[in-house]
């Protein structure tokens, strides 16, 4: 049985969504840095196994990291998902989880990494916006692309509009991203790649979807 790690900061409903999702056979773990994180309740809820670690309880950014990682560990995660966790994670951290390490972001990267997305994306006048599932590397909002989702940017948008229609699509493309982690489809290769075999569908939304998909290993 594979076992998964959810980090979240927040509201989680990215976490929901994956929660939601009925993924095969797998244990699913959830560790917040904040106790009063909404998604936390819900998973104590659900009586999935859950942990605190409070990034306030560590004065350098190294030691928060490696509290992380013990509490991480303790669940031998073949997979660990970054669900709107809000703190950034050192370069000892993700090469310790390389290649199973996603993220999502609010955003169709590579434009408009860091914070406050849908307000740049309103300022700039794009007209397609949307969110993205990619490895984590060291460099924030910068890992390879897994998936992507589109939406149109209408002329009467607010922030908290687009927002909403970002989210719908984060909460289809995040789990179809970890189904793909799950069945051996969707790997990082050596040399930084994703590779997404072909076997693996896209059955998952009507949005537009950008998977980068390859031939088998010749
Ligand atoms: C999402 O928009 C996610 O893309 C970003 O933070 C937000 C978290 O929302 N990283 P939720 O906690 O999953 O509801």
């Amino acid at each position: 049985m594979k076992s998964i790690v959810i980090l979240i900061s927040g509201r989680g409903s990215n976490m929901r969504s994956l929660l939601e999702a009925d993924l095969p056979g797998c244990r699913i773990a959830v560790i917040s840095n904040r106790a009063d994180a909404a998604g936390l309740a819900h998973a104590q809820a659900l009586g999935l196994p859950t942990a605190v670690v409070d990034h306030r309880a560590h004065a350098l950014r190294d030691d928060f990291d490696t509290a992380l990682a013990r509490a991480i560990d303790a669940h031998q995660p073949d997979l660990v998902v970054l669900a709107g966790f809000m703190r950034i994670l050192g370069e000892k951290f993700v090469a310790h989880y390389a290649g199973r390490l996603l993220n999502i972001h609010p955003s169709l990267l590579p434009a408009f990494p860091g914070t406050h997305t849908h307000e740049r994306a309103l300022a700039a006048g794009v007209r397609l916006h949307g969110c993205t599932v990619h490895f984590v590397t060291p460099d924030l909002d910068a890992g390879p692309i897994v998936i992507q989702a589109a939406v149109t940017v209408a002329a009467d948008d607010d922030a908290d509009s687009l927002a909403a229609r970002v989210l719908a699509q984060e909460h289809l493309i995040y789990p179809q991203a970890v189904r793909w982690f799950l069945a051996g489809q969707l790997q990082l290769t050596k040399d930084g790649r994703v590779r997404l075999s072909a076997a693996a569908g896209t059955q998952c939304c009507g949005a537009l979807i950008a998977p980068q998909m390859q031939p088998e290993a010749q």
